[in-house]
């Protein structure tokens, strides 16, 4: 494989794509979504043949590996057409969703050849599950990830972000929910990009603290990082699965950061900590040329910034940028 021509000063190489297609959502996620959110207008969303045109430019400058996002992707009409048409071009592509309509989708996606999926999931509790998320349905996300399961696609992940005196008391409970369904399980730190202004530092429960949670019962054996992961993975000793712990906020992984991301509305955010938007939208519709394309991703991708590493360490890590559903994660 030709390596990446979108490559920063920093000499980072850019690999993966994370496509959000639309801003919309069946949730409201307390950390997530503002209470009253801006929504997008629906003209500026980018058309199926818009984004398969980007996945196609940017197949070309060296992207391998393409992740669909929200919002809520699962919300957008016919979303398997998409998930068909980016999978003939690029096979990597993946998704993360809250789960609630895989049921109904998760046979549909994979044979339209999605291949794995994430599934955010961050309490068990039916009641908890309600006040996070806005919505009565934690069984009906659980009856979504057993159908992932079966539909084929593989890895089924789950997501659960850990709040502090919110769900910090399920961090167990959700392991062993995910060695029981024989699926992975990924900890996210709490990241200041929840809409309401509502992050602190001091509601964040370290990855470390997380791991501290899990060592008190299970062994963990460290596995090898892969380049660009935002996770350290560990398998759990005596069984298939794995954890993984991203830490955003307490040790970001910038210095081999191989990604970029897509909003609905076809701007490219090159860091998510970052507040750089740079519209492709126009270009789109007025006619730019693929070339004139390629040179709007190798520049904007060549001034990425290097990321938040020393900020964190000083304790000033950049806060609400932007609410996450507008950005997928
Ligand atoms: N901090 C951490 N994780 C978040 N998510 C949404 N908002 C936040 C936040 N402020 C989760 C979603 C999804 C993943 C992409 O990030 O629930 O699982
Ligand atoms: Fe929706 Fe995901 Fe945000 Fe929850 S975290 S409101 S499921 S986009």
């Amino acid at each position: 494989m030709e390596s990446s021509k979108l490559v920063d000063s920093f000499n980072r190489r850019t690999t993966k794509v994370r496509i959000s297609v639309t801003d919309k959502c069946n949730f409201a996620c307390f950390f997530c979504m503002p209470i009253d959110p801006i929504w997008m207008p629906r003209a500026d969303v980018l058309t199926y043949e818009e984004i398969v045109r980007v996945v196609k430019v940017l197949k070309h400058l060296g992207i391998n590996e393409v992740k669909l996002t929200g919002g809520e992707p699962l919300v957008r009409k016919d979303i398997e057409v998409l998930v068909n048409e980016i999978s003939q071009v690029i096979e990597d592509i993946s998704m993360t969703t809250n789960g609630f309509f895989l049921n109904e989708k998760a046979r549909l996606l994979h044979e339209n050849g999605l291949r794995r999926v994430t599934v955010s999931l961050h309490s068990l509790r039916r009641e908890r599950f309600k006040f996070i998320t806005n919505v009565d349905a934690l069984e009906r996300v659980i009856t979504g990830i057993r159908a992932a399961k079966d539909a084929g696609l593989s890895p089924v992940k789950i997501n659960s972000t850990i709040i502090r005196g919110r769900n910090d008391d399920e961090i167990l409970d959700l392991l062993e929910f995910a060695i029981r369904e024989g699926v992975s399980i990924r900890y996210i730190e709490f990241m200041p990009f929840d809409g309401k202004n509502f992050w602190s530092l001091d509601k964040v429960i370290a990855g470390a603290e997380i791991k501290n949670t899990i060592e008190s019962r299970y062994k963990l054996i460290e596995l090898p990082r892969g380049v660009g992961s935002t996770s350290s993975n560990y398998m759990i000793k005596g069984t298939d699965t794995t954890v993984g712990f991203i830490t955003s906020v307490t040790q970001p992984f910038c210095s081999d950061c191989d990604r970029i991301r897509i909003m609905a509305n076809g701007s490219l955010v090159p860091c998510m900590f970052g507040n750089m938007e740079f519209d492709f939208r126009h270009l789109l519709r007025e006619g730019a040329s693929d070339d004139d394309l390629e040179k709007f991703f190798i520049d904007k991708v060549g001034n990425k910034f290097a990321g938040v590493e020393t900020m964190v360490h000083e304790k000033a890590i950049p806060s609400h940028i932007r609410p996450m559903y507008t950005i997928g994660g």
